[in-house]
């Protein structure tokens, strides 16, 4: 989705490192508890270092809620977050995402009027009723809504198996006969194969082409319709990044998000969010070397934050997440003064009107979980 952040004026592109710290830490200083800093754990140290609370996105955003006395909340992370973060959060407070064009490009590969496309196929070949959408947090504001809308659910990578318990297994819950994921298919994948179904069990549903891509057979049978859509950052782990990590390290730890591929995770130890991947990196011996797939922000502050072990990429040529990579010292330096000068730069607001149905599923999931 196009958002256009505008240029920053030169007193903050031309500032040096430490000149843009100063100001934050004054910015910061001034608005004192009207402010709460959010930090995803994939930003860089020049940002991580300010935020008041670090998470994952499930994380986040239960922390942006707790928070009803700060009147501004500045989200160092990608426009889903901060949306989800204004939908829970009360009107006299405000969301603000220092660059505009943090998004998400997996978040990209599904929008509205594709899914409510997908959703008629779908009834036209399946009994619609016992369908349930679900979707990934990563996802903009309008298919929240769609979801809730439906009577589904948003997961995160924390929570995504106890989401589809309830929406297959639960006796008080919708006792889904099908689910359409969206938009990570790996998420779903990985998912569905830790609760116990096969790959029988799963179709990729392909948005450019009729039904699916599938025939009616097909769509009727799979439990799990996932979304063909994925993040490009975790999508460049292979099976030979864990083949040759495990060849240089044997006794190595492998730990991956499970954006990764099925391939990829079902090679690995632990298979979590990105706070999981932490809990996992805390709790290996001292000594361990532990091979990461997931982004390098966080695999660097891992392997520095652990001196007693050794943390390292699974791909030694990965990229960071683009989009997460947008918030710099400069814009955030920038966000602040601007809301010590009483003005909120950035704001993301979802409309009444999708927020409401949003909610529902995002409800849903804070219960469940
Ligand atoms: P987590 O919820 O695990 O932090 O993941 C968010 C994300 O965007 C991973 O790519
Ligand atoms: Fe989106 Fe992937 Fe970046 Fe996470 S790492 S924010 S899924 S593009």
């Amino acid at each position: 989705m196009l958002r256009l952040q505008a240029g920053l004026p030169a007193e903050y592109t031309d500032a040096s490192p430490d000149e843009l710290a100063r100001r934050i830490a004054a910015a910061k200083e001034t608005l004192g508890e009207r402010l709460f800093i959010l930090g995803h754990h994939y930003q860089r140290d020049e940002v991580m270092r300010w935020a008041d609370a670090r998470g994952d996105s499930f994380g986040l955003s239960v922390l942006a809620q707790q928070r009803p006395e700060a009147e501004h909340i500045v989200f160092c992370g990608v426009h889903f977050m901060a949306e989800s973060a204004d939908i829970l959060t009360g009107d006299h407070q405000s969301v603000v995402l220092p660059d505009l064009n943090a998004g998400c490009s997996m978040a990209d590969m599904a929008d509205i009027d594709a899914v409510e496309e997908a959703w008629e196929s779908i009834a036209e070949v399946s009994d619609i009723d016992s369908v349930l959408p679900i979707t990934y947090m990563n996802s903009s504001a309008d298919l929240k809504a769609f979801v809730g809308a439906h009577g589904g659910a948003v997961c995160t990578s924390s929570n995504a198996r106890a989401i589809l318990e309830w929406a297959f297994e639960d006796p008080e819950g919708p006792r889904a006969q099908q689910v359409l994921f969206f938009p990570d298919q790996h998420l779903g994948r990985n998912t569905g194969y830790d609760m116990g179904y096969s790959e029988a069990d799963m179709a990729v549903w392909d948005p450019r082409r009729d039904l699916g891509g599938l025939d009616e057979a097909a769509v009727k049978s799979a439990r799990f319709l996932l979304w063909k859509g994925h993040c490009s950052v975790h999508q460049r782990f292979r099976p030979e990044h864990v083949e040759a990590f495990r060849a240089e390290h044997p006794g190595g730890i492998v730990v991956a998000h499970p954006e990764c591929s099925h391939e990829v995770c079902s090679m690995a130890d632990t298979v979590g969010s990105t706070e999981r991947i932490i809990a996992a990196v805390d709790a290996a011996e001292p000594g361990s070397v532990i091979g990461v797939g997931t982004e390098i922000h966080l695999v660097n502050r891992l392997d520095e934050e652990s001196p007693d072990k050794t943390v390292v990429s699974l791909d030694p040529l990965v990229c960071p997440c683009s989009t997460m990579f947008r918030i710099d010292a400069a814009h955030l330096a920038w966000t602040l003064e601007a809301l010590v000068d009483g003005r909120v730069v950035n704001q993301i607001t979802v409309p009444p009107e999708i927020a409401a149905d949003a909610r529902k599923a995002l409800d849903r999931m804070l219960a469940i979980t």
